[in-house]
């Protein structure tokens, strides 16, 4: 939102999703400047974006290829041209596993395992369609999820995905979502810590057993520095950075918020209460609801004004279907019914995937849409 010039905002049907170019390309540096300064790749999630026209902006500005969640995403992906692709889950059915070795035959495809029978369906796709899989264990660094219990567990799996046709065995994955938005910062810290020796303790374990790891791949949004500093991690798999949300912008990370949801004031029944286009099939609130971020006014034909709003201005109270219900503290705000609000998502990744596409805009000005391919893509 700076240095905003025009403000083409009011001219698409609400609710949308509006993405500041300036602020996503500079959340996109300031992760490749970190990745270059500490010496640490990064492999964005795409589960945030689920758009191959960001995933390629990553790309260029230095990622090394993205983290997927599912294989719908991955298919989105190789078809738009990327072709470096690391599956962070289990994919387990043998359709599922003989697409993921079709992608084989074009991309370099990684995928998370955590057990033998895992290991011995994906060496029967590679070989049914005659391609070459990477297995990246994943290890459970404390989220309690997927992942290996035990080093001696990765040792066993080594073994086996060593002994079958169709496998490299690419290395190690973690994910401490148990504490990426712990506060304060030195006790999300110590907790990373230990979160990361753990994966670390595996890979070393390989090491010793005569196993080289590869990859060690670990780190969300509110931990990309932490995991990506630590000794013996690769790669960082963080996604949200590139948006941001409401959760993360509470830990003062060194990125903003390039990711609005735009909605229209459609009622205005009473002082201090107004109602919003965007509900709860627009926007989630597992994490809490949107925050109004900016209202864009528009009074007898003058030009549009953009205020910027805070907690204390206004809230939203709840949210039904259709309509987010406000309290407004700030009677000086004037809101009336066409203003637009444009929020700020508690959960950006939920949010995108009720959306299928982004507007693109460039200091206020609108520049184009991008689909949002892998909407939807949850298999
Ligand atoms: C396996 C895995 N890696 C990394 C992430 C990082 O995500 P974020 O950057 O959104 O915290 C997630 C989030 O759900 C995840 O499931």
């Amino acid at each position: 939102m700076k240095g905003m010039q025009t403000l083409d905002y009011m001219n698409f049907l609400t609710p949308y999703l509006a993405i500041d170019s300036n602020a996503l390309m500079r959340n996109i540096h300031r992760m490749q400047e970190f990745s270059r300064r500490v010496d640490v790749n990064v492999r964005p999630h795409v589960k945030t974006h689920k758009c191959p026209k960001i995933a390629k902006l990553q790309v260029e500005a230095g990622a090394i290829g993205v983290t997927c969640a599912k294989l719908g995403e991955a298919e989105v992906m190789v078809r738009r041209g990327i072709h470096d692709i690391l599956i962070a889950n289990q994919v387990v059915d043998r359709s599922k596993l003989v697409r993921i070795a079709e992608l084989a035959k074009v991309a370099d495809m990684k995928i998370s395992v955590d057990n033998p029978t895992n290991v011995q369906a994906i060496s029967e796709a590679a070989r049914y369609m005659s391609s070459s899989i990477g297995i990246i264990i994943e290890v459970d660094i404390g989220m309690g999820r997927c992942g290996i219990r035990s080093k001696e567990d990765a040792v066993s799996l080594v073994r086996l995905i060593k002994s079958l046709p169709g496998l490299r065995f690419a290395g190690l994955l973690g994910y401490e979502g148990h504490i990426v938005l712990v506060e304060p910062r030195s006790v999300r810290l110590e907790n990373c810590t230990q979160a990361n020796l753990k994966l670390v303790e595996v890979a070393e374990h390989l090491e010793k057993n005569g196993y080289k790891t590869g990859i060690v791949s670990g780190g969300g949004t509110g931990t990309y520095d932490m995991t990506g500093q630590y000794e013996g991690i690769t790669e960082i798999e963080a996604g949200s950075y590139v948006f941001m949300d409401s959760c993360y912008a509470k830990l003062g990370l060194p990125f903003e918020q390039s990711l609005f949801l735009v909605s229209t004031v459609v009622s205005a029944p009473e002082q201090g209460v107004c109602v919003a286009d965007c509900g709860l099939k627009t926007a989630t609130s597992e994490f809490g609801y949107p925050e109004p971020a900016f209202l864009l006014t528009t009074r007898g034909g003058e030009k549009p004004a953009l205020t910027q709003l805070s907690e204390e201005d206004i809230q939203v109270k709840i949210l039904s279907e259709e309509h987010a219900i406000l309290r407004i503290s700030n009677p000086e705000l004037g809101i009336s019914v066409g203003d637009k609000i444009l929020m700020i998502p508690s959960h950006i990744c939920t949010t995108v995937n009720l959306y299928n596409e982004y507007h693109v805009f460039n200091s206020g000005s609108f520049v184009e849409k991008w689909t949002i391919e892998a909407r939807g893509a949850s298999y």
